[in-house]
């Protein structure tokens, strides 16, 4: 006879309350989006002035569409913040940790101090049944060591469970990752882990959101191979380039031809400076040092090059607008169109608009900044190079202009009416957003990687899921 007692499921919460540990982009994202939805939410962060900008409705980021949901949500009572993590463990059902894991230094190894802490917070004073669910990208591996570690500091041993959910949003695109993503992924080791998951996303699932049920490893592992194939494809294009570099060919018209190939498509295929941000750099750096802690180094040992491609693509931006100002950046004044890492975004780490701005101050350029957004957090990041409050005061009396950054700011300037500006009309092109014939007609000398010098407009293939509209 089946002893019911032992077989059955513990109880799944209905519209569990959950709390978002770690309130940075992603948490606080996530934090916002779930009280949206309609859950009761408590964001938990160790940085009380976080915790105060967030919850008197202020993101300390920029990310469109976000401040106006997080004012939904402290209207609708539904969300709060907190710094405490007794407060924490008593509210919530299930809690989504969503710290940094970044880069440690001096090594490509992901620096899991802070995953480790919030894990081993929570789970000294959780005291019921409750979920614990990963989203931030960590090594695989992690969460199997982490299963182990809060089980045995828990007052609750093995009834605390732990779950892995990698997040696959975009700087930029938060909001609408968020609430409509692709698909959702839940890495789980019970039955009641995966149902409590789908209690925890229910309005999503109740969308159609394709969701993957699988073990704690392959959860990990989507995120890393996910973020792996979109540089290998970013850096892809750009190897292309230097192809074209050294044959005449135009890499514009190359990325439109395989861009209409459906197998390929021409999302991430834009040629140009490459990938920076708080994600892609990192993460195959840190997948490229577990694989060959796995013993399985040489299965991505391609990743390697994918870095080094996109490394020298920062190199030769800054050989372009040498060569633009004529051999020597020596006492060349440079107008260093952007700073953030992409456009509608003001985060600048691993930013390829920063580093080719650092490179040309090195080499002895005056180098004058300006992003519409990130500013004051690249001044943070490289006091040394001058800051510009607007595009025309960076521009005046410039010799070179490098487009570092393609925000909408910079596509729209007139290249007739910016040329009364500088001092010099040449443009260095790094994100191949600008239009060449006309820039060509109001008398610039324009460049961009991986195109000829005689080269002319080249529309490149747009999809409206990666333009914001802001
Ligand atoms: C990335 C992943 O897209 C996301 O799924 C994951 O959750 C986090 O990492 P994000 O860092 O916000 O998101 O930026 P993304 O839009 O992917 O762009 C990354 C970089 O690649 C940017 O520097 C961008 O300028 C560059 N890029 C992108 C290109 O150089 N060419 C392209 O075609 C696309």
């Amino acid at each position: 006879m089946v002893n019911s007692e032992t077989t059955e499921l513990p109880s799944v919460i209905e519209n569990p309350k959950m709390t978002v540990i770690g309130t940075g982009y992603l948490g606080a994202t996530h934090a916002i989006c779930m009280a949206v939805l309609g859950f009761d939410v408590l964001g938990v962060d160790v940085d009380p002035k976080k915790i105060e900008a967030l919850a008197s409705g202020k993101v300390p980021f920029f990310e469109p569409g976000l401040p106006e949901k997080l004012r939904e949500a402290l209207d609708s009572g539904r969300l709060r913040f907190t710094t405490d993590f007794d407060e924490a463990a008593e509210f919530g059902d299930v809690h989504f940790i969503c710290v940094g894991t970044p880069q440690a230094p001096g090594s490509y190894a992901a620096n899991l101090t802070y995953v480790d802490s919030a894990f081993s917070e929570l789970a000294k004073r959780i005291t019921r049944k409750s979920l614990l669910i990963g989203k931030s990208t960590v090594p695989i591996g992690t969460a199997e060591r982490l299963t182990k570690l809060v089980q045995e500091i828990s007052p609750l041993g093995t009834e605390l469970e732990l779950a892995w959910n990698p997040e696959f949003l975009r700087e930029g695109f938060a909001v609408e990752d968020t609430l409509h993503p692709d698909r959702l992924v839940f890495g789980v080791t019970s039955e009641w882990a995966e149902a409590q998951l789908r209690e925890a996303f229910k309005p999503i699932l109740d969308d159609g959101t394709p969701v993957v049920v699988a073990d704690l490893a392959t959860a990990e592992l989507v995120k890393v191979a996910a973020n792996s194939f979109l540089a290998t494809k970013i850096s892809y294009i750009n190897a292309m380039a230097e192809v074209c570099e050294a044959t005449g060919a135009d890499v514009n018209l190359l990325a439109t031809a395989l861009g209409y190939d459906d197998r390929i498509g021409s999302r991430f295929l834009k040629p140009g400076l490459g990938f920076g941000g708080g994600c892609l750099p990192k993460d195959i750096r840190a997948f490229k040092y577990r694989a060959e802690e796995l013993g399985v180094g040489h299965a991505v040992a391609f990743l390697g090059e994918v870095d080094a491609i996109n490394i020298r693509r920062r190199v030769r931006t800054v050989d372009l607008v040498r060569e633009l100002a004529g051999g020597s950046l020596e006492g060349v004044r440079v107008a260093a169109l952007g700073a953030a890492f992409k456009p509608n975004s003001d985060d600048v780490r691993d930013a390829p608009a920063l580093d080719v701005a650092r490179m040309l101050y090195l080499e002895g350029a005056t180098v004058i900044v300006y992003d519409p957004e990130a500013n004051d957090n690249a001044h943070r990041a490289y006091p040394d190079l001058d800051f510009a409050d607007s595009m025309e005061a960076a521009l005046a009396g410039a010799d070179v202009v490098a487009l570092l950054t393609e925000w909408d700011e910079f596509r729209a300037a007139d290249p007739a009416v910016i040329g009364e500006l500088v001092t010099h009309k040449r443009v260095v092109d790094g994100r191949h957003a600008l239009d060449t014939t006309a820039y060509r007609a109001a008398g610039w000398e324009y460049r961009a990687l991986g195109r000829p010098v005689e080269s002319r407009s080249v529309a490149l293939l747009e999809d409206d899921r990666d333009s914001v509209a802001l």
